[in-house]
């Protein structure tokens, strides 16, 4: 019999999920973002960073610089608002995104855009086929934006940095490569920023960084993007003088300079990917689950659709927040189901999950 459908949350939305399923805000474990469940630790802060106006400090400015290996940055409220920005600042060129990826990068080129036929995509569950799209395009020597987002969210997929900057250097006049690096903290050495010399030399290249997912702290909203000059200078006229708060500067300037936290956070959150899958193991295999990538932060994976669909319910009502993710160019009955990570050091958490997972197993019998 077919299940009734479900209406999919969006990734992270706990408020909606506890109105829809009655279940008490603290009490849901999130499995539905990429979002480090140890987050950093709020440090005390100075009440006088509440009290003025939040020009960017010398103090952040330099953790920034030191953090990410580049001073030529805008600091933004999170990378989700250069997302939305960028369309509308770039020249106005055809684009080629990701099939699948962060939705909201093809979103906001669709409303950007005053020619659907500007909007192109490539294939981005499989690296040959997306490299071979997108030399396909750079070979017709036409102009155009090339938004890559690397590591991809959700499929995992991902390109070395020396096939980053050949795709940069190859783009006709006027093209931007635009690379989103929101998941790229855990190998910072596959950042493009990773290579000051050659990052700095290029000037159609940008990069956003996410300063929630790795830190834990998704609501302080901080982001950055990282390119020349003239596209800093349009962003910031956008976003104005104030738009990073000082409480969120403050904390940042202390997370960014704690190297301890970030190394240790490194190992953490394998350990704790590689526990979250130990858990969901017998599961995934159950449902003959096909794994399409990982990040560490997350991992995803293709389930049969309706499958998929009975299990987010189940684990919903039982206050566990799964993501699915339709995959609507795929003809196929699939659909991927992307997991993040919990904090294993946290009984309470794992027995629960280890719970749900046991009796959805037993649904099958
Ligand atoms: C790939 C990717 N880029 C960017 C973002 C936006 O993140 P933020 O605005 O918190 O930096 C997300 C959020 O999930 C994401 O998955």
């Amino acid at each position: 019999m077919k299940a009734e459908t479900v209406k999919l949350i969006h990734g992270g939305d706990l408020q909606s999920a506890a109105m829809r399923y009655g279940i008490e805000l603290e009490e849901w474990i999130d499995l539905s973002t990429g979002i480090n469940p140890c987050a950093y630790p709020i440090p005390k802060l100075n009440e006088i960073c509440f009290q003025q106006l939040p020009y960017l400090s010398t103090e952040f400015k330099k953790a920034v610089t030191s953090y990410y290996g580049s001073d030529r940055f805008a600091a933004c409220s999170g990378s989700q608002q250069v997302i939305e920005l960028l369309p509308k600042l770039l020249p106005k060129l055809p684009v080629l995104l990701p099939s699948l990826g962060y939705q909201e990068h093809s979103e906001s080129w669709i409303n950007a855009c005053e020619d659907e036929r500007d909007i192109h995509f490539y294939p981005a569950t499989d690296q040959d086929v997306a490299i071979e799209r997108i030399e396909f395009q750079l070979e017709q020597g036409e102009p155009f934006h090339l938004v890559v987002i690397n590591p991809n969210n959700p499929t995992g997929l991902s390109f070395s940095v020396a096939q980053l900057f050949d795709w940069s250097s190859r783009l006709a006049e006027g093209g931007f490569l635009i690379v989103d690096e929101a998941f790229i903290d855990l190998h910072p050495e596959q950042s493009v920023l990773s290579d000051y010399d050659e990052f700095h030399t290029v000037d159609n290249l940008v990069v956003m960084r996410s300063f929630g997912k790795f830190f834990g702290l998704a609501g302080l909203r901080l982001g950055f993007l990282f390119g020349p000059e003239v596209v800093l200078q349009a962003v910031h006229n956008r976003i104005g003088i104030w738009s990073i708060n000082g409480p969120a500067q403050a904390v940042a300037t202390d997370a960014f300079n704690n190297r301890t936290w970030q190394m240790k956070n490194r190992v953490n959150i394998r350990l704790n990917s590689e526990r979250t899958l130990t858990l969901f193991s017998p599961l995934l295999k159950r449902i003959e689950a096909k794994m399409q990538g990982t990040s560490l932060l997350f991992s995803s994976w293709w389930v049969e659709s309706e499958r998929l669909e009975q299990m987010y319910d189940f684990f919903a009502q039982r206050g566990v927040l799964l993501r699915v993710i339709e995959e609507l160019s795929k003809p196929s009955d699939l659909s991927l189901l992307r997991l993040g990570i919990i904090d294993a050091e946290n009984e309470s958490i794992v027995l629960k999950l280890q719970q749900v997972i046991d009796e959805f197993i037993l649904t099958f019998d």
